[in-house]
């Protein structure tokens, strides 16, 4: 099943509440929430207190996507503040086996991130604590990037690991995806589309969000 995760980076954060449960009623699935801290990524974004602020608009998971460093000090206030899935870049923290237990520990589903560089290497010794693998289509730091096309054998790789670990894990990609690439996205192994300029610029959300299931659709016929 393809899932849509809109990043609410692209929203207008002057009227936040009203976006998420726009875009939720326009036929988004999670809702992405990009956390950056202008050290580990040259941006710097939202923390706890935002998650908590939205958790009451909807049921729909909140995809929490850690672009922080270091990582652990912060999960256990992301879980308080209601995130359902806790992403994090194995580069940014010191011990990952140990981050993934934490964010487990916290109650939450746990993901990890790689950028467009990082090879997949350490999925050797942890796939199999994971509930998501999420491959960057760009370098994380800023919305409305191109989509770096470079990605798509990671994502095959990724789908292929997957597969050979028999887990139900979701493959998600975030960074430029679009109307016009997201079915080759999903011919790669993707189920699950980050999208934040592609869906916020537009001025109805629901048609955008119509338009890539339309595509996914192709795919999955
Ligand atoms: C980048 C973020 C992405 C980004 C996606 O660091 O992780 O989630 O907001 O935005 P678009 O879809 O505009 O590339
Ligand atoms: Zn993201």
């Amino acid at each position: 099943m393809h899932l849509i995760a809109p990043s609410i980076l692209s929203a207008d954060f002057a009227r936040l509440g009203e976006e998420v449960t726009r875009v939720l009623a326009a036929g988004a699935d999670w809702i992405h929430f990009d956390v950056m801290d202008n050290h580990y990524v040259p941006n710097l974004t939202v923390g706890p207190l935002v998650c908590q602020a939205i958790r009451p608009l909807t049921t729909a998971p909140i995809d929490v996507h850690l672009m922080v460093q270091p990582v652990d000090r912060i999960v256990p206030d992301f879980a308080r503040a209601g995130a359902s899935l806790i992403s994090f870049h194995p580069e940014a923290s010191l011990h990952v086996d140990r981050t993934i237990d934490l964010i487990r520990a916290e109650g939450c589903q746990v993901g990890l991130v790689f950028n467009p560089a990082t090879p997949l290497d350490v999925l050797d010794y942890v796939i199999h604590k994971l509930d998501l693998i999420l491959i960057m289509s760009v370098n994380p730091g800023f919305g409305g990037q191109a989509f770096n096309p470079a990605v798509l054998p990671k994502v095959r790789a990724a789908r292929a690991r997957i597969a050979a670990s028999g887990r139900a894990i979701r493959l998600e990609v975030d960074g430029g995806v679009k109307v016009d690439n997201i079915g080759e996205i999903a011919r790669a192994g993707a189920d699950t589309f980050v999208a934040g300029s592609a869906i916020f610029g537009a001025p109805d959300y629901a048609q955008v969000i119509a338009a890539m299931r339309g595509e996914l659709a192709r795919v999955a016929a």
